[in-house]
């Protein structure tokens, strides 16, 4: 069904109509079509920047250049995000005393590497192994440091000399900085948000003009991996002087009943010309397909308007109108995300021509955050299963790809997640606008960081001169998107210890919250500010990072130093009866998958240590899932922690995926324990455990750990089950090891006296009484073969979209060797290539481009796109010593 589903998706998002412009941001669509022109019938033009760069990385500073040097001529770039004229930044009068050389227009480039934008320069590898290291296992072990240069041509027609050209950049880490034909247009220090830079004061229309942009990551700059690079889209956008601003839409509606709607716009114009000018405003409203992305009907429109714009000004029009039977938007499964587009054009009002016209997607939809009922969508409680995600894609790293995206919304779909939370950093505009497409939540995020760090290098270096414009760009740029119920301006910062100082902090980025963006709440993820610390008092939202299920105060915990906070739910419930209260973090369970150790703790959560649930040489931890970082807890406690708080709104699990980076407990490691799903992006077992709370509807009746150990003969080998069920019993070559009925605060079946003897698993569960579902595991032999499986069969020739096939090793009779850890290599033929591979553990220091992986746990996973424009079969061979091989066929077109 799954894949029947994404099969659909992708030959439609072909088909896209060409009014896709910009600001709707599954430009991704259109660019498939046209790479590098759009028509300009509409008076607007965006043109994707993705081909054509050069770039070349030093680890050193090869040019002196420094952000503090060049600090004065950079912080302009934000003044439109800085609400107080007084506060804005001045441009030095003279120009910066720096020799750019790699700017410079006579600089030969033509040694550097030709690379395709969005791109990351790190994730390619090597990886840094050991101690004594550039970049160590919170980072991510790969070479993200140093500074970048990305130079590429910008051809402007000899037409566009009266056009306004303004560089828009999703995303660029780190401090970049931008040339054009080698004059300093300014930059953007933090890497997550995204800004525009006007280029027309120095383009040459008709001619060739050199874009240079120097990016400079540090080290010690983040908790996990940050990636290094132009990792999201770059656009050029030629308008009009005269034009819709830059996210220069904001459409808030008011349900005023189930039958109608008011939609309330607010359009800037902006005013790059010489003179004043005139213009009329029209604005139509149609309904938006959330699958296809078709436009449909015409369901109202507002008012004419028309305006006068002075010379260098921006003004804003205001306007409403109804929508009759609106079809609202919503949370799925229970809800449809219907979507409407609003297109805006701006008429010259001297000869009636059309100058602007922008599109803007929202919908029409109801958030009540509510203290007791938890939060409302459309008047109807919907819980909130959420994950946190971090920005990398694995394999592939931070470089922002669509299909990547969508694959790993999929695969938490299926699990039952509706909602996700920015961790902790806006993310990249096309996937807010998939997660309103496909009608998920969203908890969107800004900050990691304030005044006081967690690492020498991060935010907090640049706080004081660029919250305010990061806050703001923000939130314009999000603001239009129905999935985002709350905004979020900090996660476990060090201000929620500092009392008034870290309040005053506090305040002032929700004032700046509100002002900007009045229709939503503002909060902040809480793990050590106590319900009766200032700090929390002035968010509208309680968001709780572990302390709502309680921190180390259960037995298994006790041996361990540091803070013990009992589950505190009730007292935040106490402190702030009329806040909607919930958790942005939950558990931080560890495990490899696969991965099980011996004995099996007896509480149903304990720290993982060297010799309980972890092991120091392999570094892997046991997937009982019953292990958890110092802090965190199991799935199963969290569960009961909420059950008993039925106030609590829902939860945000720590994490989804795995993810690159903060490798807790062994930081020798490249990536995290931390996810429900690997990083490769196979399931591991508690993936079962959240589907069976959050989808009990499914009959699943997921058996752990796998039934291969030749050295556990007679051993005592503990069996837990996942389901939804209320009764199990298991059988162990056909003989009963008990019939089970779930008791209250029981989440998980479990049979802890099995012992081991090969042969066959098997569980029948029960509902009410009847059979509900039932599974079986059997003992594999040894290793005999490859088998292959692919996501999708088609994908486009586009260079960009992805075909995910995974490997199995499997024996005699097909079943997966749960141990083999077999070396295999990929062939992919000449019409595709090989991106990435990978297999999920934590402990791989293979470069991820490899043609060779190791299995991990019988699983690897192999990456491939088509060629652009090369259409036909593309078939991907997995080979291995003594195994035999496997093909399979992914269809380009
Ligand atoms: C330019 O920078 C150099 C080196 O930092 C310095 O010696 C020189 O005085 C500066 N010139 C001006 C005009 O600031
Ligand atoms: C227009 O909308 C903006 C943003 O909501 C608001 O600040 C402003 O007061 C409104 N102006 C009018 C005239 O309604
Ligand atoms: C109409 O007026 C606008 C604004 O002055 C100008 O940009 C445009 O070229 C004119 N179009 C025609 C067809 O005269
Ligand atoms: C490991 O954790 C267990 C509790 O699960 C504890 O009893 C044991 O003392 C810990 N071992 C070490 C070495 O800390
Ligand atoms: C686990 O063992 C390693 C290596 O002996 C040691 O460095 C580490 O501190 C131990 N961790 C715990 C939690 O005991
Ligand atoms: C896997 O096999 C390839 C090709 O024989 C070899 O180059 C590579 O070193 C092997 N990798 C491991 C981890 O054994």
């Amino acid at each position: 069904m799954l894949a029947g589903r994404i099969l659909r998706n992708a030959i439609r998002l072909v088909g896209l109509g060409s009014l896709v412009l910009h600001h709707s941001p599954i430009t991704t669509a259109h660019v498939i079509k046209s790479h590098h022109s759009r028509p300009s019938t509409t008076g607007r033009e965006v043109i994707r920047l993705d081909m054509g760069w050069r770039f070349w990385h030093s680890f050193e500073n090869p040019d002196g250049i420094t952000y503090n040097q060049l600090k004065a001529y950079i912080l302009p770039s934000g003044n439109d995000f800085i609400a107080n004229p007084s506060d804005r930044h001045r441009l030095p009068g003279s120009a910066p005393n720096v020799t750019a050389k790699y700017a410079d227009n006579k600089f030969d480039d033509s040694n550097w590497k030709t690379v395709r934008v969005p791109h990351d320069w790190a994730i390619e590898g090597p990886f840094y192994v050991g101690e004594d290291v550039p970049v160590k296992g919170g980072m991510g072990r790969l070479p993200v440091q140093g500074v970048g240069w990305y130079r590429r041509k910008i051809t402007v027609e000899p037409d566009d000399a009266n056009k306004q050209i303004y560089l828009d950049i999703d995303g660029a880490m780190s401090y970049a900085m931008v040339w054009l034909n080698g004059k300093l247009l300014g930059g953007w220090p933090y890497g997550y948000n995204s800004f525009r830079l006007d280029l027309s004061p120095y383009l040459v229309a008709g001619k060739d003009n050199q874009l240079a942009i120097r990016l400079d990551n540090p080290t010690s700059s983040s908790r996990w991996y940050p990636g290094g690079g132009l990792y999201r889209n770059v656009w050029l956008t030629k308008v009009d002087k005269t034009h819709v601003g830059q996210w220069g839409t904001y459409i808030t509606t008011q349900a005023t009943s189930s039958s109608s709607a008011t939609i309330n716009l607010v359009v800037s114009v902006e005013n790059k010309a010489a003179t004043a000018k005139d213009v009329h405003i029209s604005t139509d409203v149609f309904k938006l397909d959330p699958e296809t992305e078709n436009i449909g009907t015409k369901v109202a429109s507002f008012p004419r308007a028309t305006i006068t714009v002075s010379s260098g000004q921006s003004v804003r029009s205001n306007s409403s109108t109804l929508v009759e039977n609106p079809q609202f938007w919503g949370v799925w499964p229970s809800q449809e995300p219907n979507m409407y587009v609003a297109v805006t054009k701006l008429y010259a009002s001297e000869n009636g021509t059309v100058i602007d016209t922008y599109e803007t997607r929202f919908g029409i939809r109801t958030f009540t955050l509510d203290s007791d009922k938890g939060l409302l969508v459309n008047g109807v409680p919907v819980r909130i299963q959420g994950v946190n995600q971090h920005h990398d894609l694995g394999a592939i790293g931070a470089a922002f790809n669509v299909r990547a995206a969508e694959r790993q919304l999929e695969i938490l779909r299926e699990m039952g997640v509706n909602a996700v939370r920015m961790s902790h950093n806006p993310p990249a505009p096309e996937l807010l606008d998939m997660l309103d497409r496909k009608g998920f939540l969203v908890m969107d995020e800004i900050f990691d960081s304030w005044e006081l760090s967690k690492n020498p290098n991060d935010f907090h270096l640049i706080f004081q001169d660029w919250h305010e414009a990061d806050l703001r760009a923000f939130l314009r740029r999000d603001r239009n998107h129905p999935s985002i119920y709350l905004w979020s301006v900090g996660n476990e910062v060090g201000e929620q210890q500092t009392n008034a100082a870290g309040t005053a902090v506090a305040r002032s980025l929700i004032n700046i919250a509100h002002d900007e963006e009045p229709t939503r709440l503002v909060t902040s993820g809480m793990n050590s500010a106590k319900s009766n610390m200032p700090f929390p008092s002035v968010f509208d939202v309680i968001s709780l990072n572990y302390q709502g299920e309680g921190i180390r105060d259960t037995p298994a915990y006790s041996h361990l130093p540091g803070i013990t906070t009992p589950p505190a739910y009730s007292s935040f419930k106490s402190a702030f009866p009329k806040k909607l209260i919930h958790s942005s973090e939950t558990a931080s369970s560890l495990s490899s998958r696969g991965i099980y150790y011996f004995p099996v703790t007896s509480e149903i959560s304990a720290p993982v240590n060297n010799t309980s649930g972890g092991n120091s040489n392999t570094k892997q931890v046991s997937a009982y899932n019953l292990y958890t970082a110092d802090f965190g807890a199991s799935p199963d406690r969290v569960f009961i922690a909420q059950d008993q708080h039925p106030f609590v709104a829902g939860e945000f699990v720590w994490t989804g995926f795995d993810y690159i980076g903060e490798p807790t407990p062994y930081y020798s490691s490249r990536s995290s324990y931390f996810g429900i799903v690997d990083l490769a992006g196979f399931p591991k077992d508690r993936y079962y455990l959240y589907q069976s709370r959050w989808r009990p509807d499914v009959r699943v009746a997921h058996i752990l750990p796998h039934w291969t150990w030749p050295d556990r003969l007679g051993k005592v080998t503990p069996v837990h089950v996942f389901s939804s069920a209320d009764e199990a019993e298991l059988f162990l070559n056909g003989e009963s090891q008990g019939r089970l009925v779930r008791k209250t605060s029981s989440y998980r079946f479990r049979w802890d006296k099995v012992v081991y003897a090969p042969g066959e698993l098997h569980v029948i569960t029960y509902k009410h009484g009847e059979v509900w579902a039932k599974n079986t595991v059997q003992t594999a032999g040894k290793a005999a073969g490859l088998s292959l499986s692919v996501d999708r069969s088609s994908i486009r020739a586009d260079g960009e979209d992805l075909a995910y096939i995974t490997v199995k090793v499997v024996d005699g009779k097909g079943l997966v060797v749960p141990h083999a850890t077999d070396n295999i290599t990929f062939d992919v033929s000449s019409a595709g290539e090989l991106v990435a591979t990978d297999n999920g553990d934590p402990t791989d220091f293979t470069a991820f481009p490899s043609k060779q992986r190791k299995a991990f746990s019988g699983l690897a996973l192999v990456i491939v796109r088509a060629k652009t424009g090369e259409r036909g079969p593309i078939s991907i061979t997995a080979s291995g010593v003594n195994l035999e091989a496997a093909r399979a066929t992914v269809q380009a077109s």
